[in-house]
């Protein structure tokens, strides 16, 4: 195994991050279950797309640290919320953790910055842009489910919210 070029601070952020982005997956599949539970196909197919866009976003992390020589560090995933009281709920924590998230990518970019660790950084960047997709769809979502006032309008939400929302993630 090569020596590693990555600063330790990095490396840790970077694991970090890593683990993090496990932990929204399984949070988003939870949620995904919840919502086809409640008959919300839209929303359930919504969800499991994006938590496997987050485990993406976790070998992304995993390919920068295997690339570099090192082996990731995978953390145990605590069991996600899976029970909710509405569907403004479910959208709410999508937003809170897209924004927890965000804070994430910056410390590990404020992190490559301090460190000059200008791979990290690059890296960093196509997370940061992302997270601006991230938190757009998640404030949509919010926004929409709150203007959903009756169940009439939840359904019709609910039939047309992966394309509302820019079809699959990641796109
Ligand atoms: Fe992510
Ligand atoms: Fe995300």
């Amino acid at each position: 195994m090569a020596k590693t070029k990555i600063p330790l601070k990095v490396l840790t952020e970077l694991n970090r991050q890593l683990n993090y982005e496990l932990t929204a997956a399984h949070a988003y599949l939870a949620m995904s279950a919840w919502c086809a539970g409640q008959n919300l196909k839209g929303f359930a197919s919504f969800f499991s797309k994006q938590a496997s866009e987050e485990r993406e976003h976790a070998e992304k992390l995993m390919e920068h640290l295997q690339d570099r020589g090192m082996i990731p560090e995978l953390a145990a995933i605590a069991a996600p919320k899976h029970n909710f009281g509405s569907l403004l709920e479910v959208a709410k924590q999508a937003q809170t953790m897209e924004e927890a998230n965000t804070r994430g990518i910056n410390t590990v970019y404020e992190a490559a910055a301090a460190a000059r660790d200008y791979p990290a950084q690059v890296l960093m960047h196509w997370f940061i842009n992302e997270q601006v997709e991230e938190e757009a769809w998640a404030a949509e979502m919010a926004d929409r489910v709150q203007s959903a006032t009756c169940a009439g309008s939840l359904l019709d939400l609910d039939r047309h919210i992966e394309k509302l929302l820019g079809a699959a993630p990641g796109e």
